[in-house]
């Protein structure tokens, strides 16, 4: 059931069952963090293997020291900055923060979401919630409550209606190593404002082949089911398709010397933030088409723009 009910949403958490939380990035799947049933719900619902950690969501920056400890001085400023927002930060946990939730590792990821519906819920529950995007493990994050209501159907009984997600892309997660931050998993912040409120440059892990920092980040994830394709130059990757059914997903008007009936523009004005909103549910809708191939085109490399094509390549992964 798709709700705005807050007080039933609460008697649902308070009774260790999970819900579908929407947030300004994507929606989760969100339980109370010390429910040891409803943590495991999670990860039984999303088929989400246990090496890989959930987020802690908290209703204020000043809840951060009941989850974490020996907090660097730069994860402060970015709380103090971008809190509520899109940015998760990798701080040491506390020993009440349990294993499952962590996946046995010795930090956990903590954000406040900045959207109103979650810090009011957030404001009645007497515990913090742990939330994964709400999709299937592998499966693009859903931005409505119809796409996590198609997802689990029933499985899930209460879903808190929030609109479309502002953002529509997962927060920017970010590790640190002494008072060095460092890059785990781009988002919905750009790389270029953290760097400039710090002052200092982030380090990355997100080249490296081997075990990746953020176990979430496999190379293949936010998949359509749809072959997706991405290109430089549509109209040359579409004259080798022409004889297919195909969707076509671009940033702004493309001139495409053919026409197609399934061309979505993500910002005509080719504004980025517009764009990083729509990916998600451009993705999920052209995926609902039965086309043979979707061919996106790759947008200009910084800022948001590197986020999205992050999403794109992952989904793009056969
Ligand atoms: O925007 C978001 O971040 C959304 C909304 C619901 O808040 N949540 C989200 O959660 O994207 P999820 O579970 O799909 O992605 C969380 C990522 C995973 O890649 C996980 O491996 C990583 O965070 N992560 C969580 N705890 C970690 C930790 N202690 N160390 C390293 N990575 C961690
Ligand atoms: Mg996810």
């Amino acid at each position: 059931m798709i709700t705005n009910d807050l007080e039933l949403t609460k008697i649902f958490l308070d009774n260790e069952y999970i819900i579908g939380l929407p947030t300004e990035t994507v929606y989760g799947l969100a339980g109370n963090i010390y429910s040891e049933k409803a943590i495991k719900s999670i990860f039984e619902l999303k088929g989400r293997p246990l090496y890989n950690p959930l987020i802690v969501h908290l209703k204020h920056k000043n809840a951060l020291s009941a989850v974490a400890q020996n907090i660097p001085d730069s994860a402060y400023r970015l709380s103090e900055k971008f809190w509520p927002g899109p940015v998760t930060l990798i701080l040491p946990k506390r020993s009440s923060i349990s294993d499952l939730i962590t996946a046995g590792k010795p930090t956990v990821a903590v954000r406040v979401p900045n959207h109103e519906k979650a810090l009011a819920l957030l404001d009645l529950l007497d515990y913090p919630l742990a939330a994964p995007s709400a999709n299937p493990f592998g499966s693009i994050s859903p931005t409505t409550s119809e796409h996590v209501h198609d997802y689990f159907g029933r499985s899930l009984p209460i879903i808190l209606e929030g609109g479309s997600c502002t953002k529509g892309i997962e927060s920017t997660i970010v590790g640190f190593d002494n008072n060095r931050p460092i890059i785990y998993r781009l988002g919905s912040l750009s790389v270029e404002e953290i760097e400039d409120h710090l002052g200092m440059r982030l380090l990355t892990t997100l080249k490296n082949s081997g075990v990746p920092e953020a176990p979430g980040m496999l190379s293949k994830h936010y998949s359509p089911r749809t072959p997706l394709l991405l290109t430089n130059d549509l109209n040359l990757l579409m004259e080798h398709q022409a004889h297919k059914k195909i969707g076509v997903l671009s940033f702004g008007n493309e001139r495409l010397d053919y026409t197609h009936e399934h061309h979505l523009v993500l910002s005509s004005e080719e504004n980025l933030d517009e764009a990083a909103s729509k990916l998600y549910a451009a993705l999920h809708q052209l995926d609902q088409l039965q086309l043979d191939v979707i061919v996106a085109k790759l947008f200009p490399d910084a800022g948001l723009g590197a986020t999205i094509n992050d999403r794109l390549q992952r989904a793009a992964k056969p």
